[in-house]
């Protein structure tokens, strides 16, 4: 039996610490193909602050159950009810008792990849946020910890590795059997959410790491048998991680071993289980012939992301899933500010700020938007989103430049000593920060609870009689679901005043005062700031390092940003310059295209972009950047309201094809002078000088200039990487449409026995911007390669064409937008979460015009009619519609 489709919200304000406690956890599990049997023990006790008197409630998920006893007797028939979503002792005796459960499931069957499931024939298991619930009845909250000892029994030759959380204590024959056991026992107190176990042949790479204290920590990482060479990559990753969190944060690994477990199918990147992480191996796998630059940085992202999570997640987990954010954009700033370490900095925060835009902001604007922490939620599954990731790791990066970088570890420091095994609240971690630096951060915790992106308008004069500089800050804050009138935000604004000469002016206000590391802060819908001693016009370059995650407006002229684009300290804000130019250039061309007007001249973006590009002293991966174009999702992010998709695309490719025209001797050049010399390494600067490349091809292809097709076919030929191959192959299939299908044919080919890159390959076709793009997805449905079983595949595929293709999802016909809802209904019994997911493509159908509106709207009507739906799909498109 399912969960009810339409249960009553919860709400944040209902919190009621638990009834009952559990202390210890002991599970028995008997792995089997189809039957696998757990039996739990449950050590209890009456939560002190809990509701005198009150049942044992338990959560289930289909579930069925064999047996029940208290304290070792049978329970009578009418002291407990049991359905398979509940089980409830009626009048349990109020003191510390012993609950034994066992129950029965079939691993084979479970198709929602949530609980105990196979992938590839391994047992694995995936708890957050409610699985644990679906392998044994349990209070399956966060602010319930216990001490887990696990014993996983299975046939040998079925499963010789047996994985558990914590440090293995003891392994055996189960003798007169073909069985083997393993007993696992973690230390540290850890909500159901955190438990795992895996059993299956792998094969492993190992490896040791000394912490800072001297403790030697064993090393693992589990995939297929035949792929420990593609793990290199990713044992690297975790040592530097462990190392790194050592050094910037002060947290030291816990456990004797760190097991890393790749699995084929997986709904979501990682999975942060104590001493235990399950990845998608996506996330894991990787060699020069079958991983970009981008899968590698994903990776070492993903790694560090799980690895951190030891501490802020585990450690110090939350007290409830509203406070998802308090782990989750916490540990999205750490691996942000690792791979910054590792990397270029500069670089890494354009990439950020970029994916923030492109995801969060279209979130925050559109029917799905929600607060970073949300106060209501129907299927908790739906707000592992964007906001909660991204923007709650922008609010955590607002702290540390309120606090600057002293006051924000002291905070941070005060956290870990303050909550280190407790289930935490956003306002705890605020009140560390608050009582380590003496701040009122009141107006900040803003933050969290409203949603919508606060728009600035910025205005600045120059007044040459008094010497000074004046900036009129403006905010607003749209209304979004639920939340029609807001309050402004405290938002700190970091910016620079640049005199003629490209030198950042001293900033002094009228009193005298400056604002600590030139932020500053706005805290009321309307803030004057007057700077004096400014003896030339300079220009305000605003909001540097993107400091706050706002929309900005400003009275800054073209020739102001191509000024900054050359001049500003700020490497963020001298790619932004040349962003804004292009935005404002976009936005224009594509109402020209719309009303069949003459497009405008794009002159001083292109000499912005040239000048980058002539520029020795940058970093390649930084002009990689600038050279850029705005996505068409970008674009219709900026335009707001009926977009026209074709439009949008055709002022695009037109752009495109004049920077390739105007620039085509210096493309050129660069993609010569920036060819890596000697074998591939997925090292930053490396990877920069390929991005910066592989952008100049791309723009010489579209405009048919500098040989563009020619180098395209010539780099796919002789490449000894990902990188390159598949940016010539995207290269050849766009702009080539007659080499395209002996490439796709080709690559196939190469690559067929490798689900990961054909994968790229889905992607790729899902992706070309043609009518008949939709039939030719659709009859890639059913390619052998292809399954609907596995998320990986219909992300590639069906993700691709919904997100990556918005001329041919957004089909003036809506054939696309029914196709997606098609699939979506298809996939929903056997996968609710990757069905939801899906549909969240339809995130932004309002700003389509008007018949495209119609269309997507219908499709989603269409959904929420249909009967038997899931709880998360029914969530996703009624708060779509709503
Ligand atoms: N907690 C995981 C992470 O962000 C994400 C996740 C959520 C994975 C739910 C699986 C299920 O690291
Ligand atoms: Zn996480």
């Amino acid at each position: 039996m399912m969960r009810d489709a339409d249960p009553s919200p919860v709400r944040l304000a209902d919190y009621r610490p638990p009834d009952w406690l559990v202390d210890t956890v002991d599970l028995d599990i008997s792995l089997h193909p189809t039957a696998t049997v757990i039996r739990a023990r449950l050590g209890m006790r009456p939560n002190p602050v809990g509701r005198e008197g009150s049942p044992i409630v338990l959560d289930g998920d289909e579930l069925v159950l064999k047996s029940l006893t208290l304290d070792g007797e049978r329970l009578a028939g009418n002291a407990y009810s049991v359905t398979p979503s509940s089980l409830t002792l009626l009048a349990p005796p109020q003191r510390p008792l012993v609950l034994e459960i066992e129950t029965r499931l079939d691993p084979s069957a479970n198709t929602k990849l949530m609980g105990l499931y196979r992938s590839s024939g391994t047992y694995c298991t995936q708890c957050e946020a409610e699985g644990f619930r679906r392998i044994t009845y349990f209070p399956d909250r966060p602010d319930v910890l216990a001490v887990y000892t696990t014993r996983i029994e299975a046939e040998r030759a079925e499963a010789p590795v047996l994985l558990g959380n914590g440090n293995k204590v003891e392994e055996g024959e189960v003798p007169g059997t073909d069985r083997h056991f393993a007993v696992w026992h973690d230390p540290w107190p850890k909500p159901c959410y955190l438990f795992a176990l895996v059993g299956g042949r792998l094969d492993r790479i190992s490896d040791r790491f000394v912490t800072a204290t001297g403790r030697e920590v064993e090393l693992g990482i589990y995939v297929e048998p035949g792929k420990t060479a593609r793990a290199g990559y990713a044992m690297d990753a975790l040592k530097r991680s462990m190392r790194w969190d050592e050094e910037v944060f002060g947290c030291e690994y816990d456990l004797d071993v760190f097991n890393i477990v790749a699995v084929a199918d997986f709904n979501m990147g990682a999975m942060e289980n104590k001493g235990l992480n399950v990845f998608n191996d996506k996330y894991v796998l990787a060699t020069p012939e079958t991983a970009t630059d981008n899968d590698y940085a994903s990776i070492e992202g993903i790694i560090a992301h799980e690895y951190f999570h030891n501490w802020t997640g585990n450690r110090i987990t939350c007290r409830d899933w509203f406070q998802l954010c308090l782990k989750e954009g916490l540990t999205v700033f750490r691996d942000q500010e690792f791979s910054s370490d590792q990397r270029s900095r500069p670089v890494k925060r354009i990439i950020d700020v970029r994916l923030l835009k492109a995801y969060q902001f279209s979130e925050d604007a559109g029917p799905l938007a929600h607060p970073v922490r949300p106060s209501t939620y129907r299927e908790i599954n739906n707000f592992y989103t964007a906001t909660v990731y991204e923007k709650g790791a922008e609010v955590v990066r607002m702290l540390k430049t309120l606090l600057g970088p002293e006051g924000f570890r002291n905070g941070m420091d005060l956290y870990f000593e303050r909550h280190d095994g407790q289930a935490a609240t956003i306002e705890d971690f605020l009140a560390c920060f608050a009582d380590a630096t003496g701040t009122d951060l009141a107006h900040f915790a803003l933050w969290y609870a409203q949603s919508g992106t606060p728009q600035l308008t910025v205005t600045g004069e120059w007044n040459p009689a008094e010497n000074s500089y004046r900036l009129d800050v403006e905010q607003t804050l749209p209304p979004t679901p639920g939340q029609p009138d807001k309050q402004p935000m405290l938002i700190p604004l970091a910016i620079g005043l640049v005199s003629p000469s490209g030198e950042d002016l001293p900033l002094t206000l009228a009193d005298g005062t400056s604002p600590a590391g030139g932020v500053l802060t706005i805290d009321s819908a309307r803030h004057s700031f007057v700077f004096r001693d400014v003896p030339e016009r300079p220009v305000p370059s605003l909001n540097r390092g993107f400091s706050a995650p706002v929309r900005l407006a400003s009275n800054l002229s073209t020739e102001d940003l191509v000024f900054l684009a050359r001049h500003d300290r700020d490497p963020f804000n001298r790619f932004e310059a040349v962003q804004t130019i292009a935005f404002a250039y976009l936005i224009e061309a594509t109402q020209a295209v719309s009303s069949g007007r003459n497009l405008p001249g794009p002159e001083a973006l292109i000499a912005a972009m040239a000048a980058s590009l002539a520029d020795p002293a940058l970093d390649p991966a930084f002009v990689g950047q600038v050279l850029t174009v705005p996505s068409e999702g970008d674009i219709a992010r900026e335009i707001g309201r009926d977009v026209d998709p074709d439009a949008v695309y055709a002022a695009r490719r037109n752009l495109r094809r004049a920077i390739g025209t105007a620039l085509a001797d210096p493309l050129a050049g660069a993609f010569e002078r920036f060819a890596a010399p000697g074998p591939y390494s997925p090292d930053a600067a490396s990877a920069g000088r390929r991005t910066l490349r592989n952008t100049c091809l791309g723009l010489l292809a579209e405009a048919g200039t500098g040989d563009g097709i020619a180098r395209a076919l010539g780099l796919y030929r002789a490449a000894d990487n990902m990188t390159d191959r598949l940016q010539a192959l995207m290269t050849l299939v766009h702009y080539a449409p007659e080499q395209r299908d002996e490439a796709l044919g080709d690559f196939y080919e190469r690559f067929r026995d490798d689900p990961l890159v054909i994968d790229k390959w889905f992607g790729i076709q899902a992706q070309i911007a043609e009518p008949a793009t939709l039939d030719r997805v659709r009859e890639l449905t059913g390619h052998p390669a292809f399954s609907m079983r596995n998320p990986n595949r219909v992300r590639a595929l069906i993700g691709s064409f919904a997100t990556g293709n918005p001329t041919q999802f957004n089909r003036a016909d809506g054939a696309g937008f029914n196709f997606l809802t098609d699939t979506v209904l298809d996939l929903d019994s056997a996968n609710p979460q990757l069905a939801a997911r899906l549909l969240g493509a339809f995130k932004s159908w309002r700003v389509l015009e008007a018949g495209r509106r119609i269309q997507a709207e219908a499709a989603l009507r269409r959904v929420a009619r249909t009967s038997g739906l899931s709880p998360d799909v029914t969530d996703i498109v009624t708060r779509s519609l709503a």
